[in-house]
């Protein structure tokens, strides 16, 4: 049974006083039935790793250099991540691909780094409205999933997520039969590539516009085991109904 995950991407959002959000997080969820994550900003990263203490909610970076340490101005190495406290890093997030250029190649790279430091790699993926409006989307995501993924996966530490891009902070989303569609074509090409056993592991996430309100429906999806959120998983009030939805799809 893969453990249910809800994941905040605070994307560029937050300052240390707002980490008073995830200690209310926290208190919420005194023991969470589903695995649970905030990405802040990086320079709030250690702060926010002694906010939540001994609480079992992780603290990940929102991305990752793939080399170690080097002259690259502005850039922070996974191992940089992991030293400041987090478990987990998003790669290849649709913002870093249109703002970035972040290209399928450079993604696998990321997520091997992300491995060797020992994070967990939240791997995105998703189309743009022109590709799903051109029918394009199934062919879109399994070229990503090839090109982002390496060959020799480390499933214990790594999650994927469907992020459509054009749903992305707008308010609209798939309907459930469309993210069930593309959740289940992405269980079958894991489990084609890397076999039955790992691609029955890997976790899937949905993302873009998951609010307390939706929550329930997409969780009730087959293959969905959780989110990637962004703007509601900016206040703990938000993101506490988005987790509660969680717990219930789980029990
Ligand atoms: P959103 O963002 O929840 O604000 O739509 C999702 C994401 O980009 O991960």
């Amino acid at each position: 049974m893969r453990r249910k995950f809800a994941a905040g991407n605070w994307k560029m959002n937050g300052l240390e006083a707002d980490l008073e959000e995830l200690t209310q997080l926290c208190a919420l969820h005194p023991d969470p039935a589903v695995d649970l994550m905030i990405a802040p900003p990086a320079p709030l990263i250690s702060s926010a790793v002694v906010h939540v203490g001994v609480h079992p909610l992780a603290i990940g970076g929102q991305d990752c250099h793939p080399e170690i340490s080097g002259a690259h101005t502005g850039d922070i190495s996974a191992v940089m991540l992991k030293d400041a406290g987090a478990s987990h890093v998003i790669l290849g997030h649709s913002e870093r691909r249109a703002d970035h250029g972040e290209g399928d190649a450079l993604v696998r790279a990321k997520t091997q780094a992300a491995h060797r430091a020992g994070l967990t790699a939240i791997v995105c993926v998703g189309e743009t409205l022109a590709q799903r409006d051109s029918g394009e989307t199934l062919e879109v995501i399994g070229a990503q999933l090839q090109g982002s993924l390496p060959d020799l996966i480390n499933a214990a530490k790594t999650v994927l997520a469907y992020e459509p891009v054009w749903a992305i902070g707008t308010g609209k989303i798939p309907t459930l039969k469309e993210i069930g569609q593309v959740h289940s074509f992405m269980r079958n090409t894991l489990s084609t590539r890397f076999g039955e056993e790992t691609g029955d592991r890997l976790r899937l996430l949905y993302g873009g516009s998951v609010k307390p309100s939706n929550a329930a429906d997409i969780f009730a999806v087959a293959d969905v085991d959780g989110a990637l959120v962004g703007g509601a998983s900016l206040k703990a009030e938000d993101f506490t109904g988005i987790i509660s939805a969680l717990e219930e799809a789980a029990e």
